[in-house]
């Protein structure tokens, strides 16, 4: 299940909110300009569906977050705890960055935790099977699939080659709890 947790960016032990209400999950990212939506599948996609397919099931929400936000490109990306690529993948992501355009994230299956440093907290949305987020360009966050990472994500771009992760220099991500999955 989705959760919120705002700690103070100084003390990881401080946590500010602890929430699992979308509503209020909605509302306190709406305030940093973080979109938070939760969708359907026009039809379920089954566990072997294609990419073709995950796409078609979620295509009246791709195209409307396209036509709202001027997207461009949609795609699928699988992560098992078998794949050997995630160590290096998951060194990478877990380091703050930014990126020149947003990060839009829906997950189909399983879930991860993004964090998000703005000003003085860091949010962390432990996010679950449909939940999209769009994080803009330029907030400086991490994320985290966990020990034994398990997700389906669609992925919106602008233009993919605008998702270069710029690294701020700040250790701060060593400091915070890793995503556990719920
Ligand atoms: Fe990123």
């Amino acid at each position: 299940m989705t959760q919120l947790l705002v700690y103070s960016a100084l003390d990881p032990e401080h946590i500010l909110i602890d929430t699992r209400d979308a509503e209020r999950i909605a509302d306190e990212l709406r305030t940093i300009g973080v979109g938070f939506e939760r969708w359907n599948p026009g039809s379920s996609p089954s566990a072997e569906a294609t990419n073709e397919e995950i796409l078609d099931a979620y295509a009246d929400d791709i195209e409307r977050l396209k036509s709202e936000r001027g997207y461009l490109t949609a795609d699928v990306i699988h992560m098992r705890a078998d794949n050997p690529a995630w160590p290096a993948l998951r060194a990478k992501f877990l380091v703050e960055h930014t990126h020149d355009e947003d990060e839009v994230r829906f997950f189909v299956v399983g879930g991860g935790s993004f964090y998000l440093h703005v000003e003085d907290r860091v949010l962390q949305i432990a996010a679950s099977a449909a939940d999209l987020l769009s994080v803009p360009a330029h907030t400086k966050h991490w994320f985290d699939g966990g020990d034994a990472p398990h997700f389906t994500c669609i992925r919106v771009f602008s233009r993919p080659e605008g998702w270069v992760a710029r690294y701020t220099g700040d250790a701060i991500a060593s400091s915070f709890p890793t995503h556990l999955p719920s």
